[in-house]
């Protein structure tokens, strides 16, 4: 290109609020730029670093500016002889076949100054599927979630984009969204998908009878609520399918069919998808992946054709430790945080012997459980227990009742036909649900000891459904109305108890005796109305049956063990257990925390109560090996119970000695079976 070909681009592409000198000027510096740099992606390089400051001075966005540089680099080096040397693989692939090419990218990430990604090309060829792989903090995700919202300049806006990762799924769902609303939500633009497309894809997922179709989205299994959302993406025809993690909830068999999907639905065909996945998963990326894009060390993406084996044979030499730390399998500096390792409480014995401490704490006798009256059990014949020393894997396939089962030992779900829980009285147990993460997820904003303080406000952990309040008879209810008149606040009766705080009265003559407060809502009165109130007052005005029923509930949270209070120096002390400093406890934001510390603070939180046992469902979900291997260690030292449901072999066979296997509604197992059951399937298969 000409040297006044390329001042013209410059100065017709200006953004308006530079000045007309400083136009002149940038115009001037893009021919010298080009003079010493015949290169396009050194050009690139050169161009951003002396264009960015001035275009910066002159009130041009950050996205404006590097649109700019973009188009002046077009300019100098028109497409049809981009240099696409990155992307080895796709050198002569034809420009027809390709879904994306944007040269010359920068990415930057939040208010850093570093970029994530510069001076480099990002190419999506049809039908190709790319597993992305590069050590931890490389960008892998915020390229992922850029692409998804196609906060990218030059990106095409007509490419339909699909992203998938579990904490979206339910987003916009209620109580009664059925899998049919959902998919029509989801699955239908006007353009792409017709209800034939949808009905085909649901099909194909396994949602085939109305009965499946009429079901509440929240009545799934996580597995099920997975292919759910697969199903849509499938029917929106999206032409870049963005997959991160996507076996995390996943048994054996959704594995297996979420590999042939990607295989099938990918390949060239008439929609010519094309995916981007990113896996800790090795084996998995062999299946799925025809090529394996690179994030390296200098912020480049390079491209390789072939799946990761062959990856790691061709570039990485064979190299373990390198493979592991590209698929964030290995130690890292800052998966773990501050110290790689978290220390569970040992909470206080049950029972006063030897013998005693080995007797159950809790059993599930002859239950039988639907979630609707009148339908097919969900579970049978269920007949369980667990002592302090039990160390239960939980497993069996999408749907089979394996978070069902875990609800109801943990008292989460009521039992609804026939049969009995018995929960030793001086029992806690912490329950971890399949979404746990989900949990940090609206409070991103907080500090970790905000988000203690506000999840155990009211005495009990606010993420974990609590047992409602009882019912009150007719003539509680009448004395409650009736008082409630004569002493409530503006003449309303106390409608519901909210929490309780102890309080140390400092009164002549009591010696600091305590008491309790009680959070009082009013009928008809908002929020700004709420008060803190005495049991006597309570008693008067007419609630006995409420105070008995929130202390009833808060003595099982807590089973008589003082409710801790919830300042900063003891919520700080008990996060130090897990590893987490004060400094990140009462200064960073959660957004902020390495997902080592997140999950350290989830289980800090978890723990708050002391437990005795714990019930954890699929734990390992989103967290990479090195946050399983400090879960599995801090598991292995813990001096109480447990019961994990999980589909992950490996971690199931270093923590448990026990294995429940959910399968048609029956709960079978026996004690200290795993690694002999193991043993036997292999010696059997061999
Ligand atoms: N709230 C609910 N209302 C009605 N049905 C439900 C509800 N929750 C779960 N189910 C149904 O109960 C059955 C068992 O679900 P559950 O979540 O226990 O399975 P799971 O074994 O944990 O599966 P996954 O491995 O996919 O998590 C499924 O058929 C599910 O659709
Ligand atoms: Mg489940």
């Amino acid at each position: 290109m000409g040297e006044d070909e390329l001042r013209k681009a410059v100065l017709e592409g200006c953004p308006g609020s530079v000045e007309a000198d400083v136009t002149e000027y940038l115009a001037d510096m893009a021919v010298s730029v080009l003079e010493e740099n015949s290169e396009r992606d050194a050009f690139a390089e050169a161009l951003s670093e002396s264009y960015l400051p001035f275009l910066e001075d002159s009130g041009v966005s950050d996205e404006d500016a590097k649109a700019f540089c973009s188009m002046v680099v077009n300019s100098a080096f028109p497409t049809s002889q981009a240099n696409v040397k990155d992307n080895k693989g796709g050198a002569a692939v034809a420009d027809l076949n390709v879904l994306c090419r944007l040269p010359n990218l920068l990415m930057m990430y939040g208010g850093s100054t570093v970029p994530l990604l510069r001076n480099t090309t990002l190419e999506f060829v049809k039908g190709h599927r790319y597993g992305v792989v590069g050590a931890n903090g490389t960008g892998k995700t915020t390229l992922m979630e850029r692409i998804a919202t196609k906060d990218i300049a030059g990106m095409p806006q007509t490419i339909r984009v699909v992203h998938l990762s579990h904490d979206k799924i339910l987003r916009g769902v209620d109580a009664t969204t059925t899998v049919k609303e959902y998919a029509e939500l989801h699955g239908c633009d006007k353009e792409s998908a017709s209800s034939a497309d949808l009905a085909l894809a649901l099909s194909n997922v396994g949602f085939d009878d109305e009965a499946m179709l009429g079901k509440a989205v929240v009545a799934l299994s996580g597995g099920w609520q997975m292919r759910l959302s697969l199903a849509c993406a499938v029917a929106q025809k999206a032409n870049l399918l963005l997959l991160d993690e996507p076996t995390n909830h996943l048994d054996t068999a959704g594995v297996r069919w979420l590999v042939d999907f990607l295989n099938r639905t990918c390949i060239g065909g008439e929609i010519g998808g094309t995916a981007l996945i990113i896996s800790h998963d090795a084996e998995f990326l062999d299946q799925v992946c025809t090529d394996v894009v690179h994030f390296t060390t200098d912020a480049r993406l390079a491209y390789h054709p072939g799946n990761f084996s062959k990856f790691k044979a061709d570039v990485l030499r064979g190299d373990q430790e390198e493979a592991d730390r590209l698929l964030e399998n290995g130690p890292s500096k800052t998966g773990g945080g501050v110290g790689a390792s978290m220390d569970f409480p040992a909470p206080e014995k049950i029972g006063q012997t030897a013998a005693a401490r080995k007797a159950p704490v809790l059993t599930l006798q002859n239950v039988v459980f639907s979630y609707v009256e009148g339908q097919v059990p969900v579970l049978s014949d269920v007949n369980v227990k667990l002592s302090m020393e039990s160390r239960v894997a939980i497993v069996g396939a999408n749907g089979a009742g394996k978070s069902t089962l875990l609800s109801l030992m943990a008292d989460r779900l009521k039992l609804s036909g026939s049969g009995e829980l018995w929960w030793h009285k001086q029992l806690r147990l912490a329950y971890v649900s399949q979404q746990h993460l989900d949990h940090l997820g609206d409070c991103l904003h907080m500090s970790p000891v905000d988000y203690m303080q506000q999840r155990f406000r009211s005495g009990f952990d606010s993420e974990t459904p609590e047992k409602e309040a009882k019912t009150l008879s007719a003539s509680e209810e009448t004395e409650r109305k009736r008082c409630g008149i004569q002493f409530g606040k503006k003449s309303k009766p106390i409608q519901a108890l909210l929490s309780r705080m102890e309080q140390v009265r400092h009164a002549a003559g009591n010696g600091g005796a305590k008491e309790f407060l009680y959070e009082v809502q009013w009928e008809g009165l908002g929020d700004a109305e709420i008060t803190w109130e005495r049991k006597g007052k309570l008693l008067q005005c007419g609630c006995e049956a409420m105070v008995d029923d929130l202390d009833e509930r808060l003595w099982r949270a807590w089973a008589g063990v003082p409710q801790r209070p919830l300042s900063t120096e003891e919520v700080v002390r008990h996060l130090s257990a897990f590893g987490l400093a004060e400094d990140i406890v009462c200064n960073r934001k959660v957004a902020m925390l390495s997902s080592g510390q997140k999950i350290k603070l989830m289980f800090g939180a978890a723990f708050w109560t002391r437990p005795h046992v714990l019930c954890l469902d699929e734990p390992t979900n989103y967290l990479d090996a090195e946050s399983v291997g400090m879960l599995q260690e801090a598991l292995k030292g813990f001096r109480g119970g447990y019961a994990i449901v999980t589909h992950h072999d490996r971690f199931a066979e270093e923590v448990a000695d026990e294995t429940w296997t959910v399968a048609d509604g029956q709960v079978s197992g026996a004690k200290r079976v795993w690694g002999k059951a193991k043993a036997k399937a292999k010696a059997t298969s061999s």
